[in-house]
């Protein structure tokens, strides 16, 4: 072990917590998906119950990847495509289509995840530890088709490290520089497993802008517009655990009211690499309907937000002992509390 402030910085170590994989929308009953995340293959399946199931990849037989030629998922358990073998959603070898016995030792040979589907979305436990899993997420309740409906999301795997990526809660000092905009009030507060920023920002013509890649429309337009507009925005962003952040937000101008909520999360494929993903779901905050064209271009911005920040993740060193200035937000706090999902469970 190499001598480091904090736990998360351990090559190889990822946090203990729920960690989104995939939306439900994604899953249909009887679909199966492989799945790349720290630094495992895993196979995902949703069996004819609805139920969905997380399993190690490989067949303890004789190694195939359970998901190879789009899997076989039959009823609620899946097949091996190389010799049949029948594995149920906790991994418990249930039929060797050959074979007059199940051997003691397959019975139990396969790692199943513990996975929860709520929200629209589908997250699994991860511990390295094997402690069971915690009761942490919170319900969005105008989630869903007789809400606000189903999540408008995009996906994308980058190169950035969990520890950055978290960071960005406390960081009040980026945002005028990586997103633009001026902010009006900002708090962090901390409990056990959750850390919120309560912060009002307010579009700003002055404020430099880092440049998302490959933005599908014009981001200085867009500021500008909504700097014409005066739209300020008030939101509370919190994670629950490691990597899932929730964001309420009420975004107010003279042309358009509305409210969204987001998840945003980023799940460790490997040491280099993350998931990064923004999922949104809006409605308007008067009797007048949202524009389609807002509708579509909405959730767009949320990625592109994030993309403001990849551009600099993507390049930079993790300084373990930072100079900060009174301006900065809790920095080592934060990196305090987010040790905590690497550190054994006391
Ligand atoms: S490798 Fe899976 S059944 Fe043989
Ligand atoms: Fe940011």
């Amino acid at each position: 072990m190499t001598e480091t402030t904090y736990a998360y910085l351990q090559p190889g170590l990822y946090a203990r917590g729920w960690h989104i994989v995939l939306f439900s929308q994604e899953l249909t009953v009887g679909e199966v998906k492989s799945l790349s995340y720290f630094e495992q293959e895993l196979v995902i399946f949703r069996g004819e119950s609805g139920a969905v199931a997380v399993l190690d990849a490989y067949c303890p037989h004789l190694g195939a990847h359970l998901a190879s030629d789009g899997g076989r998922p039959h009823g609620d358990t899946i097949a091996c495509p190389f010799h049949g073998w029948r594995f149920d959603g906790k991994g418990t070898c249930v039929e060797i289509p050959y074979a007059k016995r199940i051997p003691d030792k397959a019975v139990n040979a396969l790692k199943s995840w513990p996975v929860i589907e709520k929200n629209g979305f589908i997250a699994l436990w991860h511990d390295p530890e094997g402690n069971p899993p915690e009761d942490y997420l919170p319900d969005i309740a105008p989630w869903g088709p007789a809400g606000w409906g189903d999540w408008s999301f995009k996906r994308s795997r980058i190169r950035a490290q969990p520890c950055d990526v978290i960071e960005n809660i406390v960081d009040v000092a980026h945002f005028a520089h990586v997103h633009g905009g001026e902010v009006r009030s900002f708090e962090n507060r901390f409990g056990a497993r959750t850390v919120t920023q309560l912060s009002t920002v307010q579009r700003s013509a002055n404020a430099g802008m880092v440049m998302p890649e490959n933005a599908p429309f014009d981001m200085q337009a867009l500021q500008a517009e909504a700097v014409e507009d005066a739209a300020d925005a008030w939101g509370d962003a919190t994670y629950h655990g490691p990597s899932i952040m929730y964001y309420y937000t009420e975004s107010r101008s003279e042309d358009l009211n509305f409210a969204s909520w987001w998840v945003n999360y980023h799940t460790p494929v490997n040491s280099e690499e993350v998931d990064l993903c923004s999922a949104v779901i809006v409605a308007s905050l008067t009797d007048e309907p949202l524009p389609d064209e807002f509708r579509q271009m909405y959730p767009l911005t949320a990625h592109l937000a994030f993309g403001q920040d990849v551009v600099i993740w993507r390049d930079k060193t993790y300084r373990e002992n930072p100079i900060l200035c009174d301006g900065d937000g809790p920095i080592n706090k934060l990196r305090r509390w987010y040790d905590q999902f690497y550190q054994p469970l006391k």
